[in-house]
């Protein structure tokens, strides 16, 4: 299977918005993934409704929302009314999870939940089949264009069993140092949705590394 490429649209030319938002509507990229940071939960601040509420009018495929915010349950309507079809909550800044992922479903959206680089995949046992997509941060959260923080595959590897194991149907997506040298090794890990910011649009040419991206198939990684 082919993975799903989510470039994360941090990371465009937020004065050329428009443009790049076509550039991922007529690439073969899945989802937009859309980074929202409060200034609290991480030391970042990104952006907030209007921004995506835009971004929806113009997108032809599925927005991802991604919140690294505290208490996120103060928000959850109004991230569906603004046009998240995928929201994810952190494990790290939400008290009462299994409520708030029923929230989120119930609302019509697809649930999911992101776990920090220092959070173990074991903390997810309990909450595994009441989420669609667990998204594994390969980077500690809060920027674009940081390094791959490499103990992050591993984690995938055991995320991946532990979904076989308990029957569970979540996607695993990995998020934060993404590129075109480790998306194999990712693929062949158990991701199944790459996220990617700075290696898709700071490249030369985003459509092409996004095509490039998902051919990254599950054989084994040239070293
Ligand atoms: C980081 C965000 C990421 C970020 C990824 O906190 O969650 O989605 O945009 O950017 P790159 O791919 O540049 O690491
Ligand atoms: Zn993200």
């Amino acid at each position: 299977m082919k993975p799903l490429i989510a470039p994360s649209i941090l990371s465009a030319d937020f004065g050329h918005l428009n443009r790049d938002i076509d550039t991922v509507n007529n690439s073969e990229a899945d989802w937009f993934h859309i980074d929202v940071m409060d200034g609290v939960f991480v030391p970042n601040i990104s952006f907030g409704f209007p921004v995506i509420k835009h971004i929806k009018k113009r997108a032809a495929k599925p927005l991802d929302v991604h919140l690294m915010i505290i208490d996120p349950d103060r928000y959850i309507e109004e991230f569906r009314d603004a046009g998240a079809d995928i929201l994810t909550v952190h494990y790290e800044a939400s008290v009462h999870l299994h409520r708030t992922l029923e929230h989120i479903r119930a609302l019509g959206m697809k649930a999911g939940v992101s776990i920090n680089p220092h959070t173990p995949v074991s903390c997810l046992e309990e909450i595994l089949k009441y989420t669609d997509l667990v998204l594994v941060m390969s980077v500690n959260p809060g920027f674009g264009g940081q390094s791959f923080i490499e103990g992050s595959t591993a984690k995938i590897e055991k995320l991946k069993d532990m979904i076989i194991e308990k029957q569970a149907n979540a996607l695993i997506e990995v998020d934060g140092g993404v590129n075109l040298h480790n998306a194999p090794e990712l693929v062949y890990a158990g991701a199944d949705v790459l996220v990617a910011g700075n290696s898709v649009f700071k490249s030369d040419d985003p459509a092409a590394t996004i095509s490039k991206m998902k051919k990254s198939n599950h054989s084994l990684p040239s070293t």
